[in-house]
């Protein structure tokens, strides 16, 4: 059956302004790490981006190195454009990143003209796109100059082959760095995607502050803890869940006690707000205005449709707020 997408698709989303650029980000973006490469269900993936987008999910988030195999997550989101978005590619935001390993030799990875360039290129190829909206540096690389992976970044703008550049998981200094490099060459620092949830909190300790007095947007990654911030593994490690697979970055021995107890103390207060424990989770995130978007993944449609509750979530009270910081702070 043809499909197209809701025509009240933007109603229901709320759009944050992505630091002090132009650009409005929507307040969940789907990213496309695991669950959409070549060894997992083609027809699956496709159903979860025609979702967001129906639920006015604008912002897909890939990387390079993204499948299992490498590459395949932009392969097939580039066949779901074509099939299903062609018409609709100026209502989305696409990135695309460069840094973690993706072919063999001194080229394949980190931050130098050479991998970068090569590697925005290969992705542009694989998703069958023009351009991508944002491009990542997608982790500081130690023995790069700063000045070679921003300039790389500044260049990919002014060829027409991205829109705006961002870094990922780079430290306070490494982005007051990065922010200053790319100020002076014209380009500036649209975003920075780093790892926060309720359970790693890194950011708290000087970036968002950084981030919030620059003007540059944040978009939170694995905001639910890699599917700990859910009813996924209160009784036990489903057969189907990320940490029952190899090579997920979440393996049944990070499931300690203490984090446990953690999620079984949340999950009442979830609860008690009309919500489940992952739409506590993304809620708590997204009162912060630095955070401009929570970017989620998914298995299934359902786990996103829950996911989207999150946009209906009450305000949260003092004392919801200092119960969460007690069990957080155990
Ligand atoms: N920049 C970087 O270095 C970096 C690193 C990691 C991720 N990312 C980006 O962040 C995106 C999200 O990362 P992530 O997948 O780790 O995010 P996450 O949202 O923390 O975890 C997603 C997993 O949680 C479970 N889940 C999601 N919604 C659920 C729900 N409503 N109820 C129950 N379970 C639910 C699913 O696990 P099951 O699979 O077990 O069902 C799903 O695969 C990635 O796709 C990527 O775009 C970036």
């Amino acid at each position: 059956m043809n499909w197209h997408p809701e025509t009240a698709r933007y109603e229901a989303m709320t759009y944050n302004r992505c630091g002090r650029s132009g650009l409005l980000l929507p307040a969940v973006s789907l990213g496309l790490w695991h669950n959409f490469g070549g060894v997992d269900c083609f027809e699956t993936g496709r159903r979860m981006v025609r979702l967001a987008f129906d639920h006015g999910v604008t912002h897909f988030d890939l990387a390079n190195n993204y499948g299992p195999p490498p590459g395949s997550a932009e392969e097939n989101f580039g066949v779901i454009l074509r099939k299903d978005l062609a018409a609709h590619r100026d209502e989305l935001v696409i990135s695309t990143k460069a840094g973690y390993r993706m072919w063999p030799g001194p080229y394949g990875e980190w931050g130098s003209r050479k991998s970068l360039l090569a590697s925005l290129d290969q992705s542009l190829r694989r998703l069958g796109l023009e351009y991508v909206d944002i491009f990542y540096s997608h982790r500081p690389d130690p023995a790069t100059p700063i000045e070679e992976t921003m300039q790389t970044l500044d260049s990919a703008v002014r060829q027409g082959k991205a829109l705006y550049v961002g870094v990922s998981s780079y430290s306070v200094e490494q982005t007051r760095a990065a922010i200053d490099t790319l100020r002076r060459l014209g380009t500036p620092c649209l975003i920075h995607q780093p790892m926060y949830s309720m359970l790693n909190r890194w950011v708290e300790d000087g970036l968002l502050d950084l981030l919030g007095q620059e003007g540059i947007g944040c978009i939170a990654f694995s905001p639910l803890a890699h599917g700990l911030l859910t009813d996924r593994y209160l009784d036990g490690v489903p057969p189907d869940s990320r940490a029952a697979k190899p090579h997920t970055g979440l393996t049944p021995a990070a499931i300690t006690e203490d984090i446990l107890e953690k999620l079984h103390l949340l999950e009442p207060i979830a609860r008690e707000r009309g919500q489940t424990l992952a739409q506590m989770a993304l809620a708590w995130l997204l009162k912060d205005p630095r955070v401009t978007s929570v970017l989620v993944g998914a298995s299934r449609p359902q786990q996103l449709e829950d996911t989207l509750g999150c946009l209906r979530s009450a305000p949260f009270t003092r004392e919801e707020l200092d119960r969460i910081q007690g069990i957080l702070k155990e």
